[in-house]
């Protein structure tokens, strides 16, 4: 992917209902544990594939040789795993199940910086990954004078592009359940996005969505390129 594009599909294909499955009874009889809860609210993971079960940050930077398939990933999710395993990735680095709560919601932030290069930091860009798609749940990127969602649909993979500013938000009644990989992939198939850009400034999203709105007017500009060759 280039650096520019805010996401592109990926055409893989999954077992969706039996990830489904495994994802709803990891939620359901609590395998999992609060995820970034300093700027996100209702946001849980369970690692799969990574340091630990409970370990939900980092893995993308360390030792590979601490990297492993969780005992509670093997046990409970073992479609999910088998599938993950079969998938042309080079090195993995973490796999996990990320659930966002009915109301939950993912502050406005970014991951890397504009001029970051895809694999400076050991991984190619997050792969996104829709287990259950809720309506009015959206991953969001936000502009200087517009934002985008990533066009998601259960079943579907992304890569995102967490360099431009972005927020997630489950304004349903159900969970929304996502898996996020961090790997080095051989060849996938891939389609440029089409951009639907909805014009909004930066600065009219929910007022919960922001953790600090001075250091956002300081930097959207650098982090709103002119995207429209993707429109
Ligand atoms: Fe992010």
């Amino acid at each position: 992917m280039d650096k520019k594009s805010p996401f592109q599909q990926v055409f893989i294909s999954m077992p969706i209902n039996l990830i489904k499955e495994e994802g709803l009874n990891l939620w359901q009889t609590g395998y999992h544990t609060q995820h970034r809860s300093r700027n996100a609210q209702g946001w849980h993971s369970l690692t799969l594939y990574g340091e630990g079960p409970y370990i939900t940050l980092g893995g993308d930077y360390g030792d590979s040789s601490k990297y492993h398939w969780t005992d509670i990933g093997k046990r409970m999710c073992p479609a999910t795993v088998e599938w993950l395993q079969s998938l042309p990735y080079k090195e993995l680095y973490r796999a996990r199940f990320m659930f966002l709560e009915p109301g939950g919601y993912i502050k406005i932030h970014h991951d890397k910086e504009p001029e970051e290069a895809i694999g400076e930091v050991v991984v190619d860009d997050a792969m996104n990954i829709s287990v259950t798609q809720p309506n009015n749940c959206y991953l969001r990127q936000v502009f200087k004078d517009g934002y985008s969602d990533v066009p998601f649909k259960e079943g579907s993979a992304f890569f995102f592009n967490n360099r431009y500013f972005h927020y997630a938000e489950n304004r349903s009644s159900e969970i929304r359940i996502h898996l996020i990989l961090h790997a080095k992939w051989h060849f996938l198939s891939l389609r440029k996005c089409k951009l639907k850009f909805i014009k909004q400034n930066y600065l009219n999203h929910g007022n919960e969505l922001y953790e600090n709105k001075e250091r956002l007017n300081d930097v959207i500009e650098n982090y709103s390129p002119d995207l429209s060759s993707y429109y």
